[in-house]
């Protein structure tokens, strides 16, 4: 079956860059799936996600959406299918929730009245109740309540297509964690296929149907988690994949030890 996103050996050196951001990384995204990428800082994942949907393009290589070569298909057009939700949320400060959320639907002339239902639907599914949320400005959410708007407006024109740049990185770990379960289920419920940048190891062995790992603008192994627990292709791999275990074992250790026993 036909990849939903595909990767062809795409290399990219930004202008003026001193070395390859994303070198000779080829990966295959199949339709529903929840794909993972994980990788340090500066391993090329903004970047790669960033070279799907166009906001930059391939110095080598090929992106394939639904088989077809993006480079021939209308940017506008394409990044319509795909909801984005960047690695600081963005909400426009000036806007209310309502019409951060319905930024897109606008550019697309919907009708107001689909819009505005649309808003209320998307509330409901992100858990923000409309009558409370839909008026409020983003100063008046806390962070975790932001991201939900930004999801909220990321699948306003439902898009097949999710692109999410560490959505939940700064969120308490229990908002994290809720958030990011149900997120899960939305993607399931609506039929996704889901690419998420994270460099949160158990984050993504929660989430992910396949994971990347990215070293230094390359793709080291993929697979899925189990494929990666069972043989990790080398000791960086091996390193990144035991850290929720290492961390759960010292935790145990801490506990032992503690005031508590
Ligand atoms: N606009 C740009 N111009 C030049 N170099 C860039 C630009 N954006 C990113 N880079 C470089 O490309 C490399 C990959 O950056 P990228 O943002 O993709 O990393 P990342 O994996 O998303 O990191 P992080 O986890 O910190 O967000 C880094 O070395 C970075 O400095
Ligand atoms: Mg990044």
């Amino acid at each position: 079956m036909t990849a939903m996103i595909a990767l062809e050996r795409v290399s990219l050196s930004y202008p003026g860059g001193q070395a390859w951001s994303v070198r000779d990384v080829s990966l295959e995204v199949p339709r529903g799936a929840f794909f993972v990428l994980i990788g340090e800082s500066g391993s090329g994942k903004t970047t790669t996600l960033h070279l799907i949907n166009r906001l930059i393009e391939p110095g080598e290589g090929r992106v394939l959406i639904d088989g077809v070569d993006a480079r021939t298909m209308d940017p506008v057009a394409l990044r319509r299918g795909m909801g984005f939700i960047f690695q600081a949320v963005g909400l426009f400060p000036d806007m209310s929730v309502a019409e951060n959320v319905a930024i897109t639907p606008r550019l697309l002339g919907w009708p107001a009245e689909e819009i505005s239902k649309r808003i209320n639907a998307l509330l409901d599914l992100v858990r923000l109740p409309p009558a409370q949320f839909r008026n409020r400005l983003p100063a008046e959410l806390s962070g975790g309540q932001r991201q939900r708007v930004g999801l909220a407006r990321a699948l306003a024109a439902r898009p097949s297509i999710m692109l999410m740049d560490e959505p939940f990185g700064a969120l308490d770990p229990l908002t994290r964690d809720d958030l990011s379960a149900e997120y899960r289920a939305i993607h399931d419920a609506l039929g996704l296929t889901t690419v998420l940048v994270t460099h949160d190891m158990t984050e993504a062995f929660l989430l992910a149907d396949l994971v990347a790992v990215m070293r230094e603008g390359r793709i080291v192994q993929s697979g899925t988690p189990r494929e990666l627990l069972a043989a990790p292709a080398d000791d960086f791999v091996r390193t990144l994949i035991e850290t929720p275990r290492r961390r759960a074992l010292k935790l145990a250790e801490a506990m032992a030890i503690g005031p508590g026993r």
